[in-house]
């Protein structure tokens, strides 16, 4: 068995985090007298809590959607109904509010007070005992792999007492799974004994995981056929949504007696709400139903258990005193925090949110054991982000003498009746570094084997852009209307009202970025190249020459339909992919004035500035460069353009890179950036963070934004929207508050760097120094024995398909953007890209793309190379096939 190496999913939406200053924890603390239970999620930054806290799919956001709101003989139930059918081969579906009205309705049905009744389970007990029954923990008290077992013989001294029913959980209380041979005995004996046998399967995938791990004789059942089993055995099931099912809320019973559903339906009709909805939503049931089929996605529940084991690994090494989960870690409080007389998980929960933001929460009754679960939210958190988890607690249990305990305020029987006083100890305070944002949306991406991607990839011609993206496992073909929204963009999205007009949405996007650029004139377009569309037809008279450094290709093809020379001005280190100068995306001043000079100045339409220089390899510009060039060019008359489409990224650069700008916030980097421009267009579909948009902007000339503005109407739609809804325009004034923030920003560039160290220590050339947005490897230098005929970069982005399933791109040859009269220099480099889309793909996910890669680059002299096959088009590299060479 080995560990997965990444999610089997992507992030589809993301959910920013708050990160409160330790000034505002103390204060937040002292608020919620120093009982986390009170601190409300914006107060937090991680919750450790796995209930109703996992990330949805797509699917089941899609369900939310779907379906219908009715009292009675709703769509939602029928789903709902049908996936218990197919999961757990139950055909009574019993809904209920949550797994608290499941529990009440089969206990009022099936267990009047004064029973008694066999457990595994400590959970349940609070509920049993105010319903005046009496839980037996029968749990086998020899230590065992399944933990979570029954003794046969205690269960059968139980039931001579007489017993209502039998109550099993599987994976009891989270750390205890039971094994199918117990509970097939089980099952036996209550048979026997007549008495129903109710099994709790909130946890039943990660219960049937560890049976096809450990149980002997069970590893060749497939996951969905051990839940199966495990559910035959049980006269009655119950099941949490907001568990494996990741749903928000929501509970089920389900049987297979006719008898017992009438005996549930009355009391699910007077606890719950109608038998048809139990307490629901339509929606609700529609997402129980969508993640109860879901349990068993490939991948899925060993990519949980792989979660839970790392955190496990690193609290072990540290030495802190836990007990393990399938969902997670439960701290051992008492043993944490061994000096303390009293309240001991309390203490720790409050100590762990005063160092680090971190929430874990002990619930229930107060007392009732020691524990404080630190549970992963599933498909939420990333494993880096775990990583910092455990760190935190380690740090915490290290300086553990420095905390003292709480001192009672207000005593209650639950725990979030408790109120403290507290010594507040000194603490070390902890920063995150990393993504600052958890997963609220996943989507499944295409997990295909080595021989069905050989054929997908000969579909599409060795081509990578012409693959199917179902096909594409981690997908860095481009970062261009591919990143991951968030919950706030979304709702900026679903809030907008349609219009035909200007609305509210245009004047908050103009407002925003005339506040991050300084600029006065923001014009909305459908997307970059409309910007660019417009720019060129209304500020290039044929013949002028564009001076830019590189260029981009739609950027450089309209330059040219409106009737420019274009002259590629970029400093030469740009074409060396060795050169480590940090600040390949200049201008080199002296290329722009031998223009300047030998055509004059009012021959210059225009200088075209991109921001971190996609074709260089993601090459930012420097401060003063841009100071520089736009001195240079004010003083002759000639206007500088921006392509600000990765300004954003460039700006961090600066802030990261460049001394004298340390420690300042990127978003005044940007403003200074933009002041050196009369200028920009942008797409919005990078660093703006949404998946269609773009901008043109002028500093202050009014009369070539009228311009502009008649060219819109004729091509893009109404100057306020460009042909954008008011949603997407409100996504992207959502996005580009998102993309100012350091947070962000620099965990995007940390996460490019981590993919180019990664192959560059392994010896794979890459273009130097890392971009932001992209890692670019050298195809020419990785197949040196193909010569440029046999098409190395597509070669290679082909190769590297086939062995991780990651789509990249062959993109161009340095030095093509090179014109004629520059002279030879050295031989063409050609280029893959690995774009990394925003917020989608974990460092697990890029990890194991560099190390595929890797791979390859050992045996890089068996890959053959490639010839063309169809006919040469326009489109080039969008829509050519091609075949590997025989031999
Ligand atoms: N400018 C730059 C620097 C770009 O990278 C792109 C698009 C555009 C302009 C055009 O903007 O696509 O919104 O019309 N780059 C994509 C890429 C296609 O994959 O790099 P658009």
């Amino acid at each position: 068995m080995s560990a997965p190496l990444h999610e089997p999913h992507k992030f589809k939406t993301v959910r920013n985090l708050s990160f409160p200053a330790l000034d505002e924890r103390k204060r937040y603390l002292q608020d919620a007298r120093f009982n986390v239970f009170h601190l409300t999620p914006t107060q937090v930054s991680f919750e450790m809590s796995a209930r109703g806290m996992g990330a949805m799919s797509q699917e089941q956001v899609a369900g939310l959607f779907v379906g219908d709101e009715a009292y009675a003989g709703a769509r939602n139930f029928e789903a709902l109904e049908a996936a218990v059918s197919a999961v757990f081969d139950k055909r009574h579906l019993i809904p209920a509010h949550n797994l608290l009205g499941a529990v009440q309705v089969v206990m009022a049905a099936m267990a009047p007070a004064g029973s008694i009744i066999p457990v595994n389970c400590v959970a349940i007990s609070d509920m049993l005992e105010l319903r005046q029954n009496q839980a037996v923990d029968v749990r086998a008290v020899t230590p065992r792999r399944f933990r979570g077992d029954l003794d046969l013989t205690a269960l059968e001294t139980a039931m001579d007492r007489g017993v209502a029913l039998v109550w099993i959980e599987a994976f009891a209380d989270g750390r205890h799974p039971v094994s199918l041979a117990n509970l097939e005995a089980v099952k036996a004996l209550a048979l026997e004994r007549g008495v129903p046998l109710v099994l709790d399967g909130s946890r039943v995938v990660e219960n049937a995981l560890a049976i096809q791990r450990h149980e002997e004789g069970r590893s060749g059942l497939e996951l969905g056929e051990i839940i199966r089993m495990l559910a035959s055995c049980a006269d009655m099931l119950v099941v949490d949504a907001a568990q494996d099912a990741r749903g928000q809320t929501g509970g089920l019973v389900a049987t297979n007696s006719a008898d017992d559903l009438s005996k549930l339906v009355h009391q699910v009709v007077l606890f719950e709400g109608l038998h048809t909805y139990g307490g629901m939503t339509g929606r609700g049931m529609q997402a129980f139903a969508i993640g109860l089929r879901e349990t068993t996605a490939p991948g899925q529940a060993s990519w949980i258990e792989h979660q839970a084991r790392t955190l496990h690994t690193q609290l072990l090494d540290a030495g802190v005193p836990f007990l393990a989960g399938c969902d997670g870690a439960y701290l051992e409080a008492d043993r944490f925090l061994p000096h303390l007389s009293e309240h001991h998980e309390d203490t720790l929960t409050a100590a762990l949110y005063l160092s680090s933001g971190i929430r874990a929460v002990a619930t229930g009754r107060a007392g009732r054991d020691h524990l404080v679960p630190v549970q992963i939210p599933r498909l939420a958190m990333t494993n880096h982000q775990i990583e910092y988890v455990a760190e935190a607690i380690t740090a915490l249990h290290r300086q553990r003498n420095a905390i003292r305990g709480l001192t009672t305020l207000n005593a209650g029987a639950w725990r979030d009746e408790m109120r403290y006083r507290w010594i507040l100890p000194e603490l070390d305070d902890r920063d995150y570094y990393g993504a600052p944002h958890v997963v609220s949306v996943i989507e499944r991406v295409g997990a295909l084997t080595r021989a069905q991607r050989r054929d997908s990839l000969e579909e599409a011609g060795y081509n990578t852009f012409l693959l199917r993206s179902a096909d594409v496992g981690i997908d860095l073909l481009s970062d261009s209307g591919t990143a991951a929204m968030s919950t706030e963009q979304w709702a900026a999205l679903i809030r907008a009202a349609p219009s035909a007009t200007a609305t509210d949405e245009y004047h908050q996007l103009v407002e925003l970025l005339q506040d991050a650029w300084g600029y006065e004139h923001v014009i909305p377009t459908h997307q970059g190249r409309a910007a660019e569309h417009i720019l060129s037809q209304c500020h290039v008279l044929e013949g002028q020459h564009v001076p830019g450094n590189m260029y981009f290709t739609t950027t450089r093809l309209h330059q040219e339909m409106a009737g420019a020379v274009f002259a590629d001005v970029i400093v030469d280190e740009a074409y060396d992919p060795t050169s480590e100068f940090r600040w390949k995306g200049n201008i080199d001043l002296a290329k722009l004035d031998a223009i300047v000079q030998r055509q004059g100045a009012d021959t210059i339409a225009y200088v075209s500035f991109e921001h971190s220089v996609d074709l260089a390899g993601g090459q930012p510009a420097s401060m003063p460069n841009m100071k520089e060039v736009y001195a240079y060019c004010s003083e002759r008359g000639i206007p500088v353009f921006f392509d600000g489409t990765r300004c954003m990224e460039n700006a961090c650069m600066i802030a990261r890179y460049d001394p004298t700008y340390r420690g300042v916030p990127a978003r005044e980097v940007l403003r200074e950036m933009m002041s050196y421009g009369d200028g920009c267009t942008v797409s919005g579909k990078k660093d703006f963070l949404v998946n269609m948009g773009g901008i043109l902007a002028f500093r202050d000339n009014i009369r070539w934004k009228e311009q502009a503005w008649d060219m819109l109407r004729l091509y893009g739609g109404n100057v306020t929207d460009g042909g954008l809804p008011a949603a997407d325009l409100a996504a992207m004034t959502q996005g580009i508050e998102e993309m100012l923030e350091d947070g962000y920003i620099f965990s995007r560039l940390d996460a490019t760097a981590l993919l180019a160290e990664r192959l560059q220590r392994a010896g794979v050339p890459v273009v130097r120094p890392a971009g932001s947005h992209a890692v670019f490897i050298d195809a020419t230098r990785f197949l040196p024995h193909l010569d440029a005929d046999a098409l190395p970069a597509q070669r290679l982005a082909a190769a590297i398909y086939m062995e991780t399933g990651a789509r990249t791109i062959a993109r161009g040859t340095l030095p093509s953007g090179r014109e004629p009269e520059s002279g030879g220099g050295p031989r063409p480099v050609e280029l893959v890209r690995l774009a990394i889309p925003r917020r989608v793909y974990s460092n697990d996910h890029l990890a194991a793309v560099a190390d595929g890669v890797v791979r390859l680059f050992a045996d890089r002299h068996l890959i053959r190379g490639l010839s063309r096959v169809s006919e040469p088009s326009r489109l080039g590299l969008l829509r050519d096939r091609y075949a590997p060479v025989e031999g």
